[in-house]
């Protein structure tokens, strides 16, 4: 199967890649780290968690940040709700794009969000009915779609089963996610090609961690089946609190690259994304998780 013509790139580094720091990141830091990806034409930027801030501090100050944000016309800016509280908070601050989150494997579901993954979805059906209701849109993601740290291996057919229960809840689209970067291409493939049975591959997106620096490979041979939606975070930020060991999510410079050098288009302006890069990462004091942002940095010519 060929590639696409265009993709979309959804930058979850605001929130997937920040709350996984160890540094408080102040609000105006993230407004601006925000506002620079917007400015780089990234059509949808996640913008923070309205979760539990016992939890998940680093997200304490996300309808803060979403209030203060400059909003695009024609960007989306979602956030992460995990229950109904979430989504009643996210809707005050004026949000339009929800994201909701299950996971494959109950290990994992009960250390992210303390619940088996049932009951999580029982959370999610009164959110998806009020975000509906509201004319709200919501994302549905699915955790360790490839691997689990508690449970190892994940059957296929399980992420398929789930991702299509999502979709009846209400979900526009689904993102796959390999939390913890051990897939590989085959393995991607396998999954997405059993999951497009049951689900339109349209609604699908990929979102790799690029713990074994296979998220590259993985996104490119999910594109190759049908897939048009693809996560990715600023300089590599990320990492997930609940999955110890995983590393960042495939950086957005990295993506951009290849699908710019495919001719695909995005919309996204690499050297403006790149910039966003180095600022976020001045201030957290280390270089990008990136080797086209480091290339970049070092004015190597493409
Ligand atoms: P819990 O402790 O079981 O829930 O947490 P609870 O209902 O007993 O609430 C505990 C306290 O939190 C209470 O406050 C609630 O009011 C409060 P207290 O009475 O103790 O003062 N609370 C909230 N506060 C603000 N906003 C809320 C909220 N809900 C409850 N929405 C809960 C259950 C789901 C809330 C918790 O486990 C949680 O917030 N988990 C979120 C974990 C998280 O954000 N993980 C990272 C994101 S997932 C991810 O990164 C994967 C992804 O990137 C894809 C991939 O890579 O695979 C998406
Ligand atoms: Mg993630």
């Amino acid at each position: 199967m060929a590639t696409p013509d265009a993709v979309t790139v959804v930058e979850v580094g605001p929130r997937d890649g920040l709350q996984n720091e160890a540094k408080a990141v102040s609000t105006n830091i993230k407004v601006e780290l925000i506002e620079m990806l917007a400015g780089a034409g990234l059509p949808a930027i996640e913008a923070g968690a309205f979760v539990s801030p016992k939890w998940v501090p680093q997200m304490a100050d996300s309808a803060e940040v979403f209030e203060q944000i400059a909003k695009r016309s024609g960007t989306r800016y979602p956030v992460l709700v995990p229950n109904l509280k979430g989504f009643e908070r996210a809707l005050a601050v004026g949000a339009r794009d929800v994201s909701i989150f299950a996971a494959v494997s109950e290990s994992f579901s009960r250390k992210n969000t303390n619940c088996s993954i049932a009951e999580s979805l029982d959370r999610f059906r009164p959110v998806c009915a009020a975000a509906t209701a509201a004319g709200v849109a919501v994302r549905g993601y699915l955790s360790c779609v490839l691997g689990c740290p508690y449970e190892g291996e994940i059957d296929p057919g399980r992420v398929a089963e789930l991702a299509a229960e999502l979709v009846a809840m209400g979900c526009a689209d689904i993102s796959l996610g390999d939390t913890i970067g051990v897939g590989t291409p085959e393995k991607a493939r396998r999954m997405i090609d059993r999951v497009a049975e049951d689900v339109p591959v349209a609604k699908l997106g990929v979102h790799f961690h690029d713990t074994f620096g296979q998220a590259l490979a993985n996104t490119l041979v999910c594109l190759e089946r049908g897939v048009r939606i693809a996560d990715a975070s600023v300089a590599g930020l990320g990492g997930c609190p609940y999955a110890p060991g995983a590393a960042g999510n495939l950086a957005t410079e990295d993506l951009l690259y290849m699908l710019h050098g495919l001719g695909i288009r995005t919309g996204v302006d690499l050297d403006r994304v790149a910039a966003a890069g180095r600022f976020i990462c001045d201030y957290l004091g280390r270089p990008p998780a990136s080797r086209v942002a480091q290339a970049l940095a070092s004015k190597i010519a493409a």
